[in-house]
């Protein structure tokens, strides 16, 4: 594995899924991989558990983490290819990224996507800034239009979860992404990285569920069915993955936000008796009613909990094939 930025760099997806939970099972099993190996963590953006989790997980491995709050410590970054940088920008990621591949053994970073300009962040521009000048290994901690480590940790809870699920016998599970409201426009991200590696996991009968102006990008959801009918949607779902967006048509914007579409107890009745995930921090009371989020249907605290295991498998997968 030479970066982690999507599901397109993972070749196996159910082997890196049981190799994240084999550390969970036994955490320091490869206690000495990343021996003498430096992982840099960048953040252009706040974070609490990617941040946290990634170092735990190198520490597993063996490795020194080092976290450089970019947005809050560092100069202020260009990544605009020949930028007469006369304004705010300090240093131009073509110079700062060589010297953090000279001092690190990997790079990981969260970049964040500025919702105002679509063909910037869908092109990934600043992340593969990164890659191309860095020279040596990128990880996503979530970028311009993806969360891959939150998605393979999203796989992961599905999958360990899967065994208490009433599941048809052989039925697959069936899964529902829903829209939630917030009150602040958000990035796609998360949708956008749980459609495309459901997607591609192939092992489920996946379902969107959105109102209409909030309609996803069609090379992430292609494959999923989708429907602006939210009670039909959740009807013999076994997991519901609650996660608000902004538009994408007319980028970054929030236009309805029906406080209807927050998912209640009540809602969770025609579900088969589903679990519900949510990749955290959540708005309680305005996404999730606190009655789901308390419940036994709630996974969200298992799920943070595993991103560690997710990031231990990615960045041991790194280690293998590259040093
Ligand atoms: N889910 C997630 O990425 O959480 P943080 O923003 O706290 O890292």
């Amino acid at each position: 594995m030479k970066k982690f930025i999507s599901v397109h760099d993972v070749a196996d997806i159910n082997a890196l899924a049981a190799k994240a939970l084999a550390y969970k099972a036994n955490p320091f099993a490869d206690r000495n991989l990343g021996a003498d190996k430096r992982v840099g963590l960048l953040f252009l953006n706040p974070s609490l558990r990617t941040r946290l989790s990634t170092q735990i997980a190198a520490k597993n491995l063996g490795m020194e983490a080092i976290v450089f709050n970019v947005d809050k410590e560092g100069w202020a970054l260009e990544f605009e290819e020949g930028a007469i940088m006369s304004g705010n920008t300090v240093e131009h990621v073509k110079d700062a990224a060589p010297i953090l591949g000279q001092y690190f053994d990997i790079l990981c970073m969260r970049t964040f996507p500025s919702l105002k300009n679509k063909e910037e962040d869908y092109s990934e521009m600043l992340i593969n800034q990164f890659i191309k000048y860095a020279g040596v290994p990128v990880v996503s901690l979530e970028s311009g239009t993806l969360h891959p480590l939150q998605s393979l940790t999203d796989i992961v809870t599905i999958k360990e979860n899967m065994v208490h699920s009433p599941l048809r016998t052989g039925s697959k599970p069936k899964i529902v992404l829903t829209w939630a409201p917030h009150i602040k426009p958000l990035p796609q991200c998360v949708a956008n990285s749980f459609a495309q590696w459901i997607n591609a996991w192939g092992e489920a009968d996946f379902v969107i569920t959105h109102p209409q102006e909030y309609e996803l990008a069609e090379e992430f959801t292609k494959g999923a069915t989708i429907t602006h009918d939210q009670d039909a949607a959740l009807k013999d779902a076994d997991f519901v993955y609650v996660k608000n967006w902004s538009t994408y048509t007319d980028y970054g914007k929030i236009y309805e936000n029906d406080p209807a579409w927050m998912l209640t107890e009540e809602k969770l009745a025609t579900t088969r008796n589903a679990k519900v995930m949510h990749c955290l921090p959540v708005r309680r009371n305005v996404e999730l009613s606190d009655e789901v989020l308390d419940s036994a249907h709630s996974l969200v605290s298992t799920q943070a909990g595993n991103r560690v295991w997710a990031a231990q498998a990615v960045l041991s997968e790194i280690l293998r094939t590259n040093f």
